[in-house]
């Protein structure tokens, strides 16, 4: 299942993982018997990727998740058990990032109006709109990277460009995604583990 059908397709499923249940979103859902499972790769696969494939210790660290779709809410838990100093999600429909954030102990909303606490200083941006499906950048300002962060886009390949050019531009170490919706249950580590696209970094 992919976008944007992943909170529809949770609320379909009978019978959820408890990844999934957490997440209220799916990305695979396996019918038979008159059951329909669900479960949720997303969070497992952007994890293995960050932390295995691409060797960034989380823990400590100051985390932008920029997005509040079905991709967002699979990987909330996720990063925030890997214990990072401070997760803010931002989105552009705000009123979506605060009831998302709610959900999540430890989340915090990113608010327009208070601006600087979106400023300056996050290790790790995470691009989870689907902007970049559709070939658009994302209103983000420069000063929201730290010196020799990370930005890494959710999508993959070359429609990731518009965020990974606005980061590298910010002095930013830009990163796609290699493919966590690839990624079979029950193998939740993910990325590589399936056939899927090749990375492209
Ligand atoms: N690497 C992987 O295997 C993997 C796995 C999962 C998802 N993804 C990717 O993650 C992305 C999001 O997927 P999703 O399932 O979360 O989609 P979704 O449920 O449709 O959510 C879309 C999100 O993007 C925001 N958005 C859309 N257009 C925007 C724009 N022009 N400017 C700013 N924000 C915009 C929406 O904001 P509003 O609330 O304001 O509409 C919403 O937060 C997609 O690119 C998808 O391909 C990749």
């Amino acid at each position: 299942m992919t976008l944007p059908f992943k909170v529809d397709a949770w609320r379909l499923a009978t019978d959820r993982t408890p990844r999934a249940e957490l997440a209220g979103a799916v990305n695979w859902l396996a019918v038979g018997d008159g059951r329909i499972a669900g479960d949720n790769t997303d969070g497992a696969g952007l994890v293995a990727d960050l932390t295995g494939n691409l060797g960034i210790a989380l823990a400590g660290r100051r985390i932008l998740l920029v997005g509040a779709g079905g991709a967002s809410r699979g990987v909330l838990a996720p990063l925030l058990a890997l214990a990072p100093a401070r997760l803010v999600v931002a989105n552009r429909t705000e009123a979506r990032a605060v009831d998302l954030a709610g959900d999540f102990a430890g989340a915090r909303p990113g608010r327009r109006r208070r601006p600087r606490r979106l400023a300056g200083d996050f290790d790790l941006v995470v691009n989870a709109t689907s902007a970049s499906t559709h070939g658009k950048a994302i209103d983000l300002p420069r000063s929201l990277f730290a010196p020799g962060a990370t930005a890494y886009d959710m999508a993959y390949g070359p429609a990731a460009r518009p965020f990974l050019d606005t980061a590298r531009s910010a002095g930013a170490r830009p990163k796609t995604a290699w493919a966590c919706s690839s990624s079979r249950p029950p193998s939740p580590s993910g990325y590589g583990a399936e056939s899927g696209p090749e990375p492209h970094r």
